[in-house]
């Protein structure tokens, strides 16, 4: 099979993390007879280093015209304590979706047993969880009516949700739930929001077609809460795109490192395909960032984007492998010898 992927590092340790999953997709793709044609592409602050533009039109283009994007990570700290920078790496990222039609994100979160000592929950809290958010991720408030303010001293930002845009990420949630443990869980602040009783009105109405699937319907704040009481209760959740950033973040940590999580980003054609952690720059350029969650993204990407679920299996066999024979980085390693990202890329590439 012939894949076509766009290739977008980032900043900070994108560039790093990105190589080493090239490396492993490249093994795999040996491996099993594929031929991969990358194209790089700008985006992040590196994009508006180069021409003033996070997410500029051939990069679009680029992204546009491939099977999938693997994407590094965004964001430099120069922008972050300056409210005022007119253009923010960030941006790129919420142009990109929108652009992309990537409504879907999928943020799953899973333990590794020779990590469960490194969560912050206790083992019996966190044992089995293996649960999946897919978060709304074009709309919302986010994507509202430009945030604005007025004299100065009252800012806005809107809500919006519509009946479309529900339907079409609680459909592929409940497609989820039917492809796992058939357990659909609707995060909401329906006691308080309108576009939250929209949402659970249209999911409600939804459930007659998926008669297999338990669906319940939970307040976001009790959601937080037994988050980190009882992990392993949850399947799937799908909620809106605010409710779903906070949760994931809340979620990516529960397995014992953010340094693991993958995540896929689909929309109607093209998907992406990303580590959930952000670009590091205190790492960048030091070849000591953990690879892994990007390389469990090219795993997503083999199976999401291309179907190809052996070739997804070997990636995360070999993952599995480095993890039990503390082949990792310094993050992971405790105290035990450590190994430098590209090393752990290699190695992983000559294990496939
Ligand atoms: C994420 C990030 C982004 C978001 C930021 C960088 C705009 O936090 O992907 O979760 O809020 O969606
Ligand atoms: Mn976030």
């Amino acid at each position: 099979m012939k894949l076509n992927i766009a290739l977008l590092a980032g900043d900070g340790i994108g560039p790093e993390v990105i190589d080493q999953a090239v490396k492993v997709s490249n093994a795999v793709a040996k491996k099993f007879g594929h031929e991969i044609s990358w194209t790089p592409a700008l985006t992040g602050a590196a994009a508006i280093d180069a021409v003033g533009e996070p997410y500029p039109d051939e990069t679009h283009a680029i992204c546009e015209n491939a099977d999938a994007v693997l994407f590094g990570a965004i964001g430099h700290p120069k922008y972050d304590n300056d409210p005022s920078a007119k253009v923010r790496p960030e941006q790129g990222l919420l142009k990109m979706r929108k652009k992309l039609g990537l409504f879907a994100n999928v943020r799953p979160t899973f333990t590794f047993p020779s990590l469960i000592n490194k969560s912050p929950l206790k083992r019996e809290r966190i044992e089995g969880t293996d649960l999946v958010f897919l978060r709304e991720l074009t709309g919302g408030i986010y994507f509202g009516e430009k945030g604005r303010r007025e004299n100065g001293e009252v800012a806005y930002d809107n809500c919006v949700y519509s009946r479309e845009e529900v339907t079409r990420l609680a459909k592929k949630g409940f497609e989820m739930a039917m492809s796992r443990s058939k357990k659909l869980c609707c995060v909401d602040k329906a006691n308080v929001l309108e576009t939250s009783r929209l949402w659970r009105e249209t999911v409600q109405a939804m459930e007659k077609d998926y008669p297999e699937v338990t669906v319940s319907y939970e307040f976001v704040d009790a959601v937080a809460m037994r988050l980190v009481q009882w992990p392993n209760s949850y399947d799937v959740l799908i909620t809106e795109n605010l409710f779903g950033d906070i949760l994931t973040d809340e979620a990516s940590v529960i397995s014992g490192s953010m340094g693991l999580m993958p995540s896929a980003s689909l929309g109607e054609k093209t998907s992406l395909f990303e580590p959930i952690h952000g670009s590091y720059p205190q790492a960048a350029g030091k070849d000591i960032a953990n690879p892994l969650a990007t390389i469990l993204s090219a795993a997503m990407m083999f199976e999401d984007a291309f179907g190809l679920k052996e070739e997804a299996e070997a990636i995360r066999a070999v993952v599995n492998r480095s993890l039990e024979e503390g082949y990792v980085t310094e993050d992971l390693s405790e105290g035990a010898k450590s190994y430098k990202t590209s090393e752990v890329g290699d190695w992983l590439a000559s294990k496939i």
